[in-house]
């Protein structure tokens, strides 16, 4: 009887698990692993972030002085380079565009980033952000692979370049990334595919991999910004267990201790 409803119980507590494993993500998102000690990179995320995303999205749970501490930016350099307008570094991260204005822009009002990655997760943001494409049926021309119908325009186009999606033969790749050869003619199999992204020459100042590094480090920041205190959690929650273990070990000799007159 007790077996019968501990394993219930067990099954109840892993249905999330179940759950999120059976709704995963039609699409491949490309993975990003976060680095909260990587400080240079957080850095270049942050002036990225004040550059390119403030104007419309504020980051309102985010201090800049916070930043500036945990990031290891000179309070002189925070206020120089990275504070607009007449901002202070005490106060939060916030964007002078009008909520009303820029939903009426974009049919949608831009959404505070500070928690963003853990909305959605940060390999979703580090693909959303590489994944914008040319679609002339869009008002602003462009379209996103992981949020199809976006209101945001491609910001980063002038970094990134002009992207778009054409179809074409691709190569057939077993499970290992090899080619698979037709047996009959030697030849690598191919086949038909739609998802074919190419970027028109000259039209973005970076190269691919410099535009992935500074995506990469903008979700950085991101990521930070969502959980600011992760540097100190993991370090406490490493002596937190390390405690438990520690009393696991002491109360079982406490316990053989108390049983042995019992016996
Ligand atoms: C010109 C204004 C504008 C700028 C600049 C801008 N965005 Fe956006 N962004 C929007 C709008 C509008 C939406 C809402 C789109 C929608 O819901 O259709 C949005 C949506 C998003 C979302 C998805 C939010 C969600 O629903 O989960 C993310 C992530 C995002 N933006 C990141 C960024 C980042 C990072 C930058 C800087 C590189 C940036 N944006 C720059 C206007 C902007």
């Amino acid at each position: 009887m007790m077996m019968k409803k501990l394993f219930l119980l067990t099954l109840v507590m892993l249905l999330p698990v179940f759950a999120q494993a059976s709704a995963g993500p039609a699409i491949q998102l490309d993975s990003m692993q976060a680095d909260a000690t990587d400080k240079a990179s957080l850095q270049r995320g942050m002036q990225t972030y004040v550059n390119y995303c403030l104007g419309c999205h504020t980051a309102k749970y985010q201090r800049y002085i916070r930043a500036a501490e945990d990031l290891d930016i000179p309070e002189d350099l925070m206020t120089e380079h990275l504070i607009f307008g007449d901002q202070k570094i005490g106060e939060q991260m916030t964007s002078a565009m009008d909520p009303k204005l820029a939903a009426k822009w974009f049919g949608a009002t831009p959404p505070d980033l500070t928690n963003e990655v853990n909305l959605r997760g940060a390999d979703w943001v580090y693909t959303y952000l590489r994944t914008f494409y040319v679609d002339e049926s869009r008002p602003y021309g462009v379209n996103n692979v992981v949020y199809p119908a976006v209101g945001m325009p491609n910001v980063l186009a002038e970094l990134q370049g002009v992207q778009s999606k054409t179809c074409g033969d691709v190569a057939i790749v077993d499970l290992h990334g090899a080619a698979v050869m037709d047996s009959q003619t030697g030849e690598p199999m191919t086949e038909q595919s739609c998802e074919i992204f190419s970027i028109a020459e000259g039209t973005g100042s970076m190269t691919p991999a410099e535009f992935d590094a500074t995506i990469y480090d903008l979700t950085n920041f991101m990521s930070y910004m969502a959980k600011p205190y992760k540097s100190d959690s993991q370090r406490i929650g490493l002596w937190a267990v390390l405690f438990c273990i520690m009393m696991t070990i002491l109360f079982y000799f406490l316990k053989k201790e108390y049983w042995r007159d019992v016996h």
